[in-house]
């Protein structure tokens, strides 16, 4: 089929030809913003799963949601390591007042929010600033420089006016296990506060699996505070679907056989369906794509993995990480016990538990039951195991 055509999308956060397996998340998010509109306020909501699994392809697709029911949407993504808390307050403000421009503009409230937009970067300017709050300091008061209280301050002062006018004001805030935990602790905070004075304010978050106990480690109630979601890989009728779907819009079908084929070996797994779809389409001569078209798709799919998708995970890490992660790779276990992994190295645990540590904040290796380790992708192991030795 012709290569300029195709639809399937292998990336990050790409929009997919076709968004499956995920209506219980979109319906309860329909529900929250559809109450909202009565001022009736529901809890925000946590995405939590292994990479690649459409975390953020969903969070996209929530907030364009909230947006076009006349939601005010901000979009943040965290990095690990990021450097300090002034930085990510810095670009929590920047975000905030170029929001508020937009929503403004959009429903023509200038008058009524420009002095929001002033707070907002005042909260960009918070910390030890000093003269550059004076400048800006307005009807409020000027940012303390404490990220609590700026930061109740900002959210109370912008759900007011969007309380008046019917609407919330949602935060989408994606990687969000890597947000700086002052800046984390000031949301859950003032998100817990929003609840109980009705305060049209969420957060919805996306992250890896750890995300909710970093949650819960950093206040208690978070727990309660969150509706909380796992995404995961797609059933195989989704995962049909998902392939099927953009094929058919464009004329084109799958053999029964075919499609079962493509289904398994992509195990559902988001991010492969779209690199097994990319595959089949290319490869194929005619309209219908049969069996041989998707053992050759599998073939094209796992090399264009393998030069990419794989080796960005596997040549970032340090030597001692990378060693680390053969050992997990070479482990009968999908999931093998720590202990396990580090005697399989010759070292106790605690000789590598930084580097455990460390691969974990890097998002490679996740921890899914107390003293388990596993990859934080599918396929991994395969894919170390068929890498020479340093
Ligand atoms: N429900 C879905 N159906 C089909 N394809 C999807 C679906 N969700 C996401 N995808 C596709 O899967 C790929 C990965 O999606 P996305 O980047 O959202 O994953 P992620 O969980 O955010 O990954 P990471 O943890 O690496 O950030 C993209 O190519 C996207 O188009
Ligand atoms: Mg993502």
């Amino acid at each position: 089929m012709d290569p300029a055509l195709n639809p399937f999308k292998p990336g990050s956060g790409l929009r997919p030809p076709a968004l499956e397996g995920r209506t219980r998340q979109r319906q309860e998010f329909d529900l929250l913003v559809a109450r909202s509109k009565n001022r009736n306020y529901d809890r925000g909501m946590i995405l939590s799963g292994l990479r690649g699994v459409g975390k953020t392809t969903l969070l996209n697709n929530l907030s364009e949601h909230a947006e076009r029911q006349g939601w005010l949407t901000i979009g943040l993504e965290a990095r690990p390591n990021e450097s300090g808390v002034s930085a990510v307050r810095a670009k929590l403000g920047a975000e905030l007042a170029a929001g508020l421009r937009r929503f403004s503009r959009k429903h023509q409230m200038q008058k009524a929010l420009d002095h929001l937009i002033s707070l907002a970067r005042g909260f960009t300017l918070g910390v030890g600033l000093g003269p550059a709050k004076v400048e800006l300091s307005l009807d409020r008061g000027a940012a303390s420089g404490d990220i609590d209280i700026d930061l109740e301050e900002l959210v109370e002062a912008i759900s007011a006016a969007m309380k008046k006018k019917g609407t919330a004001f949602g935060l989408f805030i994606d990687e969000m296990q890597d947000l700086d935990s002052d800046l984390l602790g000031a949301l859950l905070s003032v998100q817990h506060r929003a609840s109980q004075r009705e305060w049209p304010f969420f957060v919805i978050g996306a992250g890896l699996p750890n995300l909710p106990s970093v949650l819960a480690d950093n206040r208690s109630y978070a727990e309660r505070q969150f509706a909380y979601s796992t995404i995961g890989p797609l059933t195989p009728a989704d995962a049909a679907e998902a392939l099927e779907i953009p094929v058919n819009q464009h004329g084109g079908s799958f053999t029964p056989d075919a499609l079962a084929l493509l289904v398994e070996a992509s195990g559902g797994y988001p991010y492969f369906l779209q690199e097994y779809g990319k595959a089949v389409w290319n490869v194929a001569a005619t309209a219908v794509f049969d069996e041989d078209d998707a053992h050759l798709a599998v073939e094209e799919g796992r090399r264009a993995l393998d030069e990419g998708f794989f080796p960005s995970r596997w040549n970032r890490p340090s030597d001692r990480e990378r060693r680390y992660m053969r050992a997990i790779a070479l482990a009968a276990d999908d999931a093998p016990r720590s202990g396990v992994v580090a005697a399989a190295m010759g070292v106790t645990t605690t000789g590598v538990s930084d580097v455990r540590d460390s691969l974990i904040r890097k998002g490679l290796i996740w921890s899914p039951e107390h003293g388990r380790i596993a990859f934080t992708v599918p396929g991994m192991s395969d894919f170390i195991r068929r890498q020479p030795t340093d």
